[in-house]
């Protein structure tokens, strides 16, 4: 039932682009725009939402933060986000015209579920974006966007979370659309690049021979710190949740630009870094930002990973290792840029003689509050 390989993690990375795939499919027609009347959410309430409030726990939180870019950016509406098992007791601000979304693999996690309970009750909609048919989440919400990655054995989320995010850019553009922004016309360009995600997906898995060398000869490290700038930053956050719940080891995520106000200080000789680096088109200021970070931390004695865009030259002289990643819109990158995290994660953790798929501690679905 593994498929051939040694781990069920193993399996469900390699079955990224078909779970990509799966989550797009029939939802872009043929005149290339988005077809989401399974929300069943009037068009008329979607007009009227004034603000996009996104719950979630792990590696689903990490899916709404880059939502958050991409809900703002695509659609001009505020947008927070925030771990479920805070948001009631704060006493958020919501009503009708607040749009919730939940985001859950398995549809059952009591914090997310106790979240948007609190949510309806307040009047706020909810839409659930959930992998698991007919579980608890999605019955009890408004409206639901399945992703389809399949079920997910491993413990750690791989494929669920590329098709979060997939499912987030969805919701994003489709209220982008319905709404009507100055940004349509880039919006039809971006569905057309997300059509293609599940091949640039199966050409970043590829490349990982590198990544997997690595990774085996960091199994003594202490530490390894993740950095990265804009949606670049959710997914530093997620690589060092990744190595923290499999290798069992201190692992942080930094918004790069961060560094100079505390962390810094962390650098010292021989300590791997992972930089998630910014394509250099569109929005090169925060490029060569991190460019400077990574010079900084270098000159530190830091042993940098460094993931950029194929074509990306500058950062060459600073990378002791390097990995290409397709060239993709910076909001997009996510879904390129996360698979390296995960193999190195997974890879170190099997170095380490972890059981991969049943890490210590940790349930797949945590059914209490
Ligand atoms: C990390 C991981 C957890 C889950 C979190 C939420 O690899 O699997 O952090 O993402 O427990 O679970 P769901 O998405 O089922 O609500």
């Amino acid at each position: 039932e593994k498929g051939g390989y040694d781990y069920f993690m193993l399996k469900e990375i390699a079955e990224q682009p078909k779970a990509v795939a799966d989550t797009l499919l029939g939802r872009i027609d043929a005149n290339g725009s988005l077809t989401l009347d399974e929300l069943r959410i009037d068009h008329s309430v979607l007009r009227e939402i004034d603000k996009v409030v996104i719950v979630a726990c792990g590696t689903a939180f990490h899916a709404g933060l880059i939502a958050k870019y991409a809900i703002e950016h695509w659609t001009r509406i505020p947008c927070e986000v925030e771990v479920a098992s805070e948001f009631r007791y704060r006493d958020p601000i919501l009503d009708q015209q607040t749009l919730v979304i939940a985001i859950s693999q398995s549809g059952e996690t009591m914090d997310t579920l106790m979240a948007l309970r609190h949510a309806r009750e307040q009047g706020a909609k909810v839409l659930a974006i959930c992998n698991t048919n007919g579980s608890t989440i999605p019955r009890e919400s408004d409206a639901v966007l399945y992703t389809h990655a399949g079920p997910e054995v491993a413990v750690a989320s791989t494929k669920a979370f590329l098709t979060q995010l997939v499912a987030c850019y969805l919701v994003a553009l489709y209220l982008g659309q319905v709404r009507g922004t100055k940004w349509g016309d880039e919006i039809f360009e971006v569905i057309r690049q997300l059509a293609d995600a599940p091949k640039q997906v199966e050409q970043v898995l590829t490349t990982m021979e590198p990544v997997r060398e690595l990774a085996r000869s960091l199994a003594d490290a202490k530490s390894v710190l993740f950095l990265g700038r804009h949606v670049g930053y959710p997914v530093a956050l997620e690589g060092a949740l990744k190595l923290k719940e499999l290798a069992y080891m201190h692992a942080e995520g930094f918004a790069a630009g961060e560094l100079k106000h505390g962390p810094i200080a962390l650098i010292e000789e021989g300590l791997p870094v992972v930089v998630v680096v910014p394509s250099p088109r569109g929005r090169s200021v925060l490029h060569d930002k991190i460019v400077s970070n990574i010079q900084e931390i270098r000159a530190r004695g830091a042993r940098t990973l460094v993931i950029a865009e194929e074509g990306d030259d500058a950062v060459v002289p600073y990378a002791d290792h390097l990995v290409r990643i397709p060239q993709t819109p910076t909001l997009l990158q996510p879904l390129v840029a996360t698979v390296p995290l995960q193999v190195f994660a997974c890879e170190l953790a099997t170095a380490k003689g972890h059981e991969v798929d049943q890490p210590r501690n940790l349930a797949k679905s945590v059914t209490v509050e």
